[in-house]
């Protein structure tokens, strides 16, 4: 199964993504991840886009298209792939298509996980996450075993700095101004599904598994 995870910042994709990948055995892209790891590892790409990012700006098309359609070209995803945080524009979402397409390859479903902005911003102030493995957790809704700890590699979490209550206004507009429409283009092409995310963790899980299922023909 090829999928694209969709939604506003904090919604849960990772979250979701991380059960999805386990379940069904697709590949978990993350473009968000991709880029705090070449920033971490300070490659160019890294340093050029460190400022959108801790700004809440969406980095420039061109930068973002080629470091996922390399990852989806050449990596290993025999069992499908999972994308979560790309396509980001309707522009991305034209040359995902287009990549796909050359492949012989096509898109089974775009998953929208749609959470009223007033919850968000709760959602994220309590997000902590490995610096190592990038699991999420929550200070109250995913708390870690050990409080402050990574249940996987025990590494102390930390907050993501573009988590600033003013940073997450500024990501949410640029939600509402340039990914809405990409909702919509798929929504235009029959593959959206949309799922309430205002819900627990286990009830938006049980949602997605569903549609899922569905189109595995369980
Ligand atoms: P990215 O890392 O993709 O950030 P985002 O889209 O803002 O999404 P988040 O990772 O913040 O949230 P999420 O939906 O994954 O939620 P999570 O599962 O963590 O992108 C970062 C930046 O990179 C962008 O701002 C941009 O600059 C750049 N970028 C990335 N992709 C790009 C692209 N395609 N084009 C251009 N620029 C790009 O959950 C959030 C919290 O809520 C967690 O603490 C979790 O435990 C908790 N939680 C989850 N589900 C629930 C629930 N149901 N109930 C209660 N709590 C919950
Ligand atoms: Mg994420």
């Amino acid at each position: 199964m090829n999928l694209v995870l969709i939604g506003p910042p904090g919604a849960g994709k990772g979250t979701q993504a991380s059960m999805i990948a386990k379940e069904f055995g697709v590949r978990h892209l993350s473009s968000g991840d991709v880029l705090r790891a070449e920033r971490a590892q300070g490659t160019e790409l890294g340093r050029k886009v460190a400022e959108y990012m801790g700004s809440g700006k969406l980095v420039p098309d061109k930068m973002i298209i080629e470091v996922i359609l390399a990852q989806l070209t050449h990596g290993d995803d025999a069992g499908g792939f999972l994308l979560d945080g790309f396509p980001r524009t309707v522009v991305q979402a034209e040359r995902l298509s287009e990549s796909l397409d050359l492949a012989g390859r096509s898109l089974d479903a775009v998953m929208e996980i749609d959470v009223p902005d007033e919850a968000i911003i709760q959602r994220i102030a309590g997000r902590r996450i490995c610096p190592q493995c990038q699991t999420v957790y929550h200070l109250d809704a995913q708390p870690p075993n050990v409080p402050g700890k990574c249940d996987r590699d025990g590494e102390s979490l930390i907050q993501r700095e573009d988590d600033r209550e003013t940073t997450v206004a500024d990501r949410l507009a640029t939600y509402h101004e340039q990914t809405r429409p990409v909702v919509a283009w798929y929504e235009s092409k029959g593959l959206l599904h949309k799922v309430d995310g205002s819900r627990s963790v286990e009830a938006v899980s049980a949602s997605l598994r569903q549609v899922l299922q569905g189109l595995c023909g369980e």
